[in-house]
């Protein structure tokens, strides 16, 4: 069975794209099988990987027109794709039975399939977002080490606790995966502290850097692994799925459960 994780952060533009990408571009680095979902109507991951546009996207599938369509981008990975259709999902679906269950049932197709499934969400917090959080059992929040990177946290974290208790019990965030990070800023440097402070363990210990070669490979439609194999950003990414498997394996929440019981000797 797949690992489902949402790549989550309602604020725009803090790099839940750039690490959908190349999260999963890492893991199949690391000989992992894996289904990249773009359920962002802007479509900017189908956009960065050049992908043609397809027939069946995500929005023909939501509507239960046709099952998931996967568009092999490399060997191991996957993608199914966006486009601007995808917009008015949410207004179309809102009086359909079980709205918040449909992206979980087109799962069930293809879960055998692969390693990972790891979805890049809108930057809202709608229903293709409480649908990517019925379909997950992890969700990783990038925060962008910048002023106001903690406003609104008490909101998605507040979300996620209603799926969690509501629709889906699998559900925790299993990591926050600071990005854009840029040592040399004071500014960077008291953020990372700050964020450290408040999710303590669940700060993954790999920090995104700030790397211009990120920004360009969407422009030569590639992933960080075919653009700059030896950049900063390619060692970031593969760092963090290294983590990311190991907390797949041994999850942090169920770490801490365990920490607590361990009587007072
Ligand atoms: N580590 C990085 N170093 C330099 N640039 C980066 C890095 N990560 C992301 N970027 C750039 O920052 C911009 C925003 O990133 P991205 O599109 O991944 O964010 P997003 O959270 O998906 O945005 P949206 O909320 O609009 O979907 C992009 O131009 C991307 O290329
Ligand atoms: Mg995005």
């Amino acid at each position: 069975m797949a690992t489902v994780i949402s790549l989550l952060n309602h604020k725009g533009g803090v790099g839940k794209t750039t690490s959908a990408i190349n999260i999963g571009a890492g893991l199949v680095e690391l000989g992992q099988r894996v289904l990249l979902v773009d359920l962002d109507p802007q479509a900017n991951l189908t956009l960065s990987l050049g992908i043609p546009r397809q027939s069946v996207t995500i929005y023909e599938s939501l509507m239960g027109e046709s099952d998931l369509s996967p568009y092999e981008a490399k060997a191991g990975l996957h993608v199914i794709t966006s486009s601007l259709d995808l917009s008015s999902a949410e207004m179309e679906l809102v009086n359909e039975a079980g709205r918040e269950f449909i992206l979980r049932e087109l799962f069930a197709g293809v879960d055998e399939d692969y390693d990972f499934i790891i979805i890049d969400c809108p930057p809202s917090l709608g229903l293709l977002t409480l649908n990517a959080l019925t379909s997950s059992q992890q969700v990783i929040i990038p925060l962008q080490t910048e002023f106001l990177a903690l406003q609104g946290l008490a909101k998605i974290k507040q979300v996620i606790q209603k799926v969690k208790l509501r629709l889906n019990k699998e559900l925790h965030i299993s990591g926050v995966l600071a990005t854009m990070y840029d040592q040399r800023k004071v500014l960077n440097r008291d953020v990372v502290e700050t964020i450290q402070k408040y999710f303590g363990p669940l700060l993954l210990e790999t920090y995104i850097r700030d790397n211009v070669a990120l920004a360009e490979a969407p422009a030569s439609r590639q992933d960080i692994f075919e653009y700059a194999p030896s950049s900063n950003g390619a060692e970031d990414y593969l760092a963090v799925c290294k983590e990311i498997i190991e907390r797949t394996k041994h999850p942090i929440h169920l770490r801490e459960r365990s920490d607590k019981k361990t009587p007072a000797k």
